[in-house]
């Protein structure tokens, strides 16, 4: 299999092999050693890249995924020998030291200057938030990247160069009724944003370089997009979480969605991370999983026996299973839109911001009327074997107006309907914790 893309401006093509991480590929075969291995699985940033403009994880890209696209690497950033005016910031900043997480650096800060007219702190460390650095401490990187973000235009100039809108960018993530191939063979390995299955070490990750046929969900054109239907958004499964995030329909109509797609991981993860993946990965720690459980969503299986819609309040069976069966994908993800005036509640509880896997994740959304609870669906993530509706706490808010004494209730019902264990995370009973204060603050919100 030959694979050709646009590298630092040049046309290249690669035989290593479609499973072949991207990483590797631009290390061995093409000498760009300025891609760092960290870590291996999407955490540390070092191999950040720039795809079309975006920073994505080298190490979970898969070489079949780059046809056709344009890349950038630290090495396609200076002028010859001149270096760019970012990376002179870092230089003069001391934002510099060993230097292995600088490559990485760069080119998300890049890309965030590129896309941003008016970088801010918090915008940058936003945009830093997959990149870790393990010597020079963050302040010196953001004050160096702000530094150069006085000149902004001057600083954006090389990531602007490797956005440039050519066609084939356009054709890979356009939308359409076009007709879905479906999977060869019940073997055959589906990929989206291959942030779950190239994560290093993993099962999954052998099981995908072992691979004999391989589906890319990215480039079919049913699996994308965001439609506005009668009653409801239909959300193609290829979707990435930075889709959603900014998607004016989304951040419009189901502002939870758009929120939680801005907790997943941090930028890398976001710019590649499907929803339809978030879903078949079926982690009771997938953060988008108890928000569509509380918009009620549906979704679209199809397979060779043809299309079926399923409530997804059905469609995880088991720890890490679902109704998928051999030679099914999901094909959309249908979300009713909110009744006017109802309130949603979102809450994610980790380590820290971002790149963070859930201690607990809890979604709320409330149908009001005059300061009334109509209907309420309450769900939680990592708090048992499955995404969680919690039916009980739930069914106990209909009809009630938010009081403190309603709110202690329904947090003991959400408790006692909670099956957490304990792991390297945290612990059971800090979740089960947790979660009683999430779901008592969520009711009492509703009195503002
Ligand atoms: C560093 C890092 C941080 C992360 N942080 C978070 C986080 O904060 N929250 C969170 O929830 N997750 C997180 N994840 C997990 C992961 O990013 C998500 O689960 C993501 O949504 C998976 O989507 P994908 O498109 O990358 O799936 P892939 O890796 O491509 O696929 C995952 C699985 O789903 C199957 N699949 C994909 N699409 C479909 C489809 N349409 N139909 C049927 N099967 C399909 C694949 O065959 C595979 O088995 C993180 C991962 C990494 C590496
Ligand atoms: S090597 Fe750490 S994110 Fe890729
Ligand atoms: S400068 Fe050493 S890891 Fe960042």
């Amino acid at each position: 299999m030959t694979v050709a893309f646009t590298l630092n401006n040049r046309e290249v093509c690669s035989e290593a092999g479609g499973a072949e991480r991207l990483l590797d590929v631009l290390r061995d075969e093409f000498g760009l050693t300025g891609a760092k291995e960290g870590c291996g699985e999407g955490e540390c940033g070092a191999c950040t890249v720039l795809l079309d403009g975006k920073p994505v994880c080298a190490c979970l890209v898969p070489l079949c995924q780059v046809e056709g696209c344009v890349m950038l690497t630290v090495e396609g950033v200076a002028d010859g020998d001149e270096l760019a005016p970012l990376q002179q910031a870092l230089l003069d900043g001391g934002g510099i030291q060993c230097g292995a997480c600088t490559p990485g650096i760069v080119l998300a800060a890049g890309a965030h200057l590129a896309e941003c007219d008016k970088p801010t702190r918090a915008g940058v460390n936003g945009a830093l938030a997959g990149n870790i650095c393990r010597c020079t401490g963050y302040e010196r990187i953001t004050r160096s990247v702000l530094a150069a973000a006085k000149d902004r235009e001057l600083a954006a100039a090389p990531f602007v160069r490797a956005r440039r809108d050519e066609p084939g960018a356009e054709a890979r993530s356009a939308e359409g009724d076009t007709e879905l191939s479906l999977p060869a063979t019940a073997s055959t390995t589906l990929v989206a944003g291959g942030t779950d299955l190239l994560a290093g070490g993993t099962a999954a990750w052998e099981g995908f370089r072992r691979s004999n046929a391989v589906m890319d969900l990215t480039r079919m054109p049913a699996l994308k997009g965001v439609r506005m239907a009668k009653d409801h958004l239909d959300i193609g499964a290829a979707v990435t979480f930075t889709e959603l995030r900014h998607h004016p329909l989304v951040c419009e109509h189901l502002p939870m969605l758009a929120a939680v797609a801005g907790m997943i991981g941090a930028r890398q993860i976001q710019n590649r991370a499907t929803l339809g993946g978030n879903m078949a990965n079926a982690s009771p720690a997938g953060d988008s999983l108890p928000v569509l459980l509380a918009l009620d969503a549906e979704v679209l299986v199809v397979g060779a026996g043809g299309e079926r819609r399923v409530p997804y309040a059905e469609f995880h069976t088991g720890y890490r299973q679902t109704i998928l069966e051999a030679g099914e994908l999901i094909k959309r993800v249908l979300v009713p839109l909110p009744k006017p005036g109802s309130r949603w509640y979102l809450r994610k509880v980790g380590t820290r911001a971002a790149q963070a896997i859930s201690k607990v994740l809890f979604a709320a959304c409330f149908e009001m009327e005059a300061g009334a609870i109509v209907r309420a669906r309450l769900a939680a993530g990592s708090v048992s074997p499955v995404p969680l509706c919690l039916r009980r706490a739930a069914a106990a808010c209909a009809t009630q107006r938010p009081t403190e004494e309603l709110a202690r209730r329904v947090a003991r019902l959400a408790r006692s309907e909670a099956t957490p264990i304990d792991d390297v995370r945290s612990s059971a009973r800090y979740r089960s914790h947790v979660l009683a204060r999430l779901v008592r603050r969520a009711v009492l919100s509703l009195q503002a």
